[in-house]
């Protein structure tokens, strides 16, 4: 008898690819008295958190905003707090790799950065590309509007050299000369702390993606945000420009 029974709830829809903008740890610092080097610290721990967690429900894809393209105009000391975090971050994942089963892979241009943390980039994408988890494509030195430019030139120099033709281009030939190339498109794409722009954050291929905003600075952000986002997703009503 179903009477007075609840109705069993909807098993929910995992995205395949989520991104996110890892927003406020300088506002949570500031919040308690500390320096906002402190703010990026329990900011990498949450990513850490949200990494495994995304594993647990089977996400395929985990692309995040770790430093873009902006950044750089930030104070020297914390430009070398975050880039010592995310060194400090690899050398520890290259370390548990096997216990975690974490595919890494970068979009950006890493040329940019110090050899040791470029070394590690490499050694972190090349020895996890055996596992069969969730892939994190960590966005360093990133911005949508510069991949759209290296996409657009090395394209350019494919004409020149005869190997295309202007009129070859597509939207899936352009896709495959993104950072992202070979990696589905978000369907969901989650900003905390409390601001709502994309900042320059997967411009191409945020193109049909729901957005989700929340006050929530980014190191206080854990798996019931991350559900809670995924839940606000499943009541979308996704139409990819059809009719209702
Ligand atoms: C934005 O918050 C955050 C960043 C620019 C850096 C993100 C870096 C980390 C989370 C640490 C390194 C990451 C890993 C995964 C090891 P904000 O400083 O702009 O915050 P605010 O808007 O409150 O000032």
């Amino acid at each position: 008898m179903l009477f007075g029974k609840k109705k069993p709830k909807e098993p929910r829809h995992i995205p395949t690819h989520i991104a996110i903008v890892m927003d406020g740890n300088g506002r949570w610092a500031k919040k308690r008295g500390l320096p906002r080097q402190a703010g990026h610290k329990v900011g990498a721990e949450a990513f850490r958190t949200i990494a495994n967690y995304a594993k647990s429900i089977g996400l395929k894809y985990l692309t995040v905003y770790a430093f873009s393209t902006e950044n750089w105009k930030r104070s020297e000391e914390e430009v070398s707090a975050i880039m010592e975090l995310l060194e400090k971050y690899l050398r520890e994942a290259i370390r548990d790799m096997d216990k975690n089963q974490v595919r890494f892979y970068f979009f950006g241009d890493l040329s940019r950065l110090s050899p040791e943390l470029q070394e590690e980039a490499k050694t972190a994408m090349e020895r996890s590309k055996k596992y069969a988890g969730v892939q994190v494509n960590f966005c360093l030195n990133y911005g949508g509007r510069a991949e759209m430019v290296r996409a657009a030139r090395q394209f350019a120099r494919d004409c020149l050299e005869g190997k295309c033709k202007p009129e070859d281009l597509t939207e899936e030939r352009f896709s495959d000369l993104m950072y992202s190339a070979g990696v589905p498109d978000p369907e969901l794409v989650i900003r905390p702390g409390g601001e709502m722009r994309t900042s320059n954050f997967l411009l191409w291929q945020s193109a049909y993606a729901e957005y989700y905003f929340t006050d929530v600075l980014w190191p206080q952000f854990g798996p019931k945000e991350l559900d809670e986002a995924i839940d606000a997703y499943n009541k979308r009503n996704r139409r990819f420009g059809g009719a209702k």
